[in-house]
Order: structure tokens, then C-alpha cells, then sequence
């Protein structure tokens, strides 16, 4: 575990961020939180509620587009920055792909000549399954071809190839994470998982789009938070990629059957059109992660979905990520 380091999250008012930024405070780190708290949803503010009372975080408003402010957030000695900050979303990317390609790519490239600028020992950068596209075999190792169907994928590749090439060029120690699905508390309003409970707790019918039997690697947060530490923390990763998700598979269908069981409310799933841009199946591979990070993820689907349902259900509707209209 990272202890009493200087360290910079971007996106740290996100999902995914801010439950790193607590993990990380909790063991005393000096940690920045970096977010412009854009409006792709709301309530982010809920989400660093903890993180604002103490001591050892700081929370500034800016955007990863402004270089400028990056250098200058970096000049204050900081040792290792996690690079989370990013436009999120397969769906998001198809109807305005260049809100995705400036923050995810040119967002990217600005960290990295801020942290070229600066004396960052390490710096890791967030990316996502999305990268590989259509699988040619399961589960999906680093190997594998990357292909990605969306401009969300596309983005995050392209933001991967800038970290490489900057290890190459420039000696950069950077790395990148491929994440798997990630859920649970403070979920994402645009995501399946939050979309369905919600859903199913008001006893209406959630919508599935294909057949359903659409397969992912649905990661817990803790898990995915445990795995991004590591990185941190583990030598010869400079220049690589890293799976991160659970090595496991469920079906969409499957996950709804695991929604009505956790939270006792039948409803029948209503059937729609695949959407574009996403992919049939996602899956895996984490062998990699598991030698060279000693990542081991932990929660069962059954488990992480109790955890979702009880935060959901025990959380003011104030403090639930909303989506935007
Ligand atoms: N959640 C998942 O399942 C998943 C899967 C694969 C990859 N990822 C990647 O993980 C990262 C975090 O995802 P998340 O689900 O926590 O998303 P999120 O939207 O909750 O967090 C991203 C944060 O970045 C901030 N941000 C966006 N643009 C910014 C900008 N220009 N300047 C500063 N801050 C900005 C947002 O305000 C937000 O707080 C992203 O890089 C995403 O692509 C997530």
C-alpha cells in the first residue's frame, strides 16, 4: 500500500476516482484531487463528501485541457499521478465524438507533457476494455488485437498510444489500466448496473438492448481500486498495459436474475435493438495483472450487487449520481 506519497488524481471527484482518493488518504498520502466536475452528470459533489474534511486532500477545479494549470498543480513536488480524469461512455462518444476525442486524447497528451515537465516518478493512466472491440478468442489477454468499434474505444487507444510513445521517446514511466466494467457504490448514472437497480427498485421493467445474453467482466470497485494501487507500486510496468476485471463473466440476462434475487422485486425485462458501438462480449484475462501488479480481485458478482443494492437503498436520492437530462 502507497503511504505518505505526494500524489494527483485527475477525475478525482468520479466514480472511480474518488473511491481511489479515499483509499489513499485513508493511508495517509498527500493527495490533489484534480476535476473540472463537468455536467455529464450530477452530484459529484456527494462523491468527495469524505475527501473534503481532511486534512491531507486538496480539492482543485480544473480541466486536464489546461496545460498550464497542470504544470503548475505538478511544480508542487508530486511523486506519482493517476491519470482517471476522462469523458466516459461508448454512447456518449457516438453522438459527440469530439467532446471525447479532446478530453480523452488531448486531455492525455497535456498529462504527459506536464508530467514530462515535472519530477513525477510514475505516472498511470485510466484506460478501458474498450480498446480491443470484437473478441477473436475469450477471455481477452493483453495480446490480443485491439480493434475498438467506438470513438470512446478509439479515444482510449489513441490516449494508450500516447503513453507508450511517450515511455519510448521521452522515458516516461507510465503505464495503463484496461478496465473491465467497474460497479458499485457511486456508480455511473449512465451505466447498466446503477440504470436496471434503479429501475427494479421502482418495480419497473428494465430495458435490455439485444437479447441479453450479451456477456461482461463486471468488476467491483474495491477490486478495481486494489489493482490501480498496485500499479503504482510495481516495478517493470513502465510502457505496458494492464487487464483489470474480475477474470469472470455474466450475462445481461443473468445480471437481471441476480437484480430481482438481491432486491426481492420481480419485473419483467423489456427487449430493445442492440446499440451501436458496443461490443457482444467482454472477459478478461487478468494473468498478466496478477504476476506482474499481484492484483486479486476478490468480490463475487453476488456479493458486489448486495453491496450496490444496500448503498442505493440506504443513500439520500440527493447524493445518487443523477444523469443529466
Ligand atoms: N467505470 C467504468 O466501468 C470504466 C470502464 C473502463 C474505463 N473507465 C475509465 O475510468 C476512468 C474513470 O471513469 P468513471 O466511471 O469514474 O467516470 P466519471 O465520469 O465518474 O469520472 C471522470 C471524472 O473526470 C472528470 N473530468 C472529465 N473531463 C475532465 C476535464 N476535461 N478536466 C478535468 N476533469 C475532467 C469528470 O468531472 C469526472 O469527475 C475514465 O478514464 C474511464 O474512461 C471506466
Amino acid at each position: 500500500m502507497l503511504e505518505e506519497r505526494r500524489i494527483l488524481i485527475t477525475g478525482g471527484a468520479g466514480f472511480i476516482g474518488s473511491h481511489l482518493a479515499e483509499e489513499l488518504v485513508e493511508h495517509n498520502n498527500i493527495v490533489k484531487l484534480y476535476d473540472n466536475f463537468n455536467d455529464f452528470y450530477f452530484n459529484k459533489e456527494a462523491n468527495i463528501k469524505s475527501l473534503k474534511e481532511k486534512k491531507n486532500c486538496e480539492i482543485i477545479k480544473g480541466d486536464i485541457l489546461d496545460l498550464e494549470a497542470l504544470n503548475s498543480v505538478l511544480k508542487d513536488d508530486i511523486e506519482i499521478v493517476f491519470h482517471i480524469a476522462a469523458q466516459p461512455g461508448v454512447r456518449v462518444s457516438v453522438q459527440a465524438p469530439f467532446k471525447t476525442h479532446s478530453t480523452n486524447v488531448t486531455g492525455t497528451l497535456n498529462m504527459l507533457v506536464a508530467v514530462q515537465n515535472s519530477n513525477v516518478e510514475k505516472l498511470i493512466n485510466a484506460s478501458s476494455s474498450s480498446v480491443y472491440g470484437p473478441p477473436k478468442y475469450l477471455p481477452i489477454d493483453e495480446n490480443h488485437p485491439t480493434d475498438p468499434v467506438s470513438p470512446y474505444g478509439a479515444s482510449k487507444l489513441a490516449a494508450e498510444k500516447y503513453c507508450k510513445s511517450f515511455y519510448r521517446v521521452y522515458g516516461i514511466n507510465v503505464c495503463s489500466l484496461r478496465f473491465f466494467t467497474v460497479y458499485g457504490p457511486r456508480q455511473r448514472p449512465d451505466m447498466a448496473i446503477h440504470i436496471f437497480t434503479q429501475k427494479i427498485l421502482r418495480n419497473e421493467p428494465p430495458t435490455i438492448f439485444g437479447d441479453g445474453n450479451q456477456t461482461r467482466d463486471f468488476t467491483f470497485i474495491n477490486d478495481t481500486v486494489s489493482g490501480v494501487i498496485a500499479s503504482a507500486e510495481a516495478k517493470n510496468t513502465a510502457g505496458e498495459a494492464f487487464n483489470l476485471g474480475k477474470g469472470e463473466r455474466c450475462s445481461v440476462n443473468d445480471l437481471i436474475s441476480l437484480l430481482i434475487k438481491t432486491t426481492g422485486n420481480a419485473v419483467k425485462p423489456i427487449f430493445t435493438k442492440e446499440m451501436k458501438g458496443d461490443v457482444s462480449h467482454t472477459w478478461a484475462d487478468i494473468t498478466k495483472a496478477k504476476n506482474i501488479l499481484g492484483y486479486n480481485p476478490q468480490i463475487s458478482i453476488e456479493a458486489g450487487l448486495k453491496k450496490f443494492v444496500d448503498w442505493y437503498r440506504s443513500t439520500p436520492p440527493n447524493e445518487i449520481p443523477k444523469a443529466s437530462p
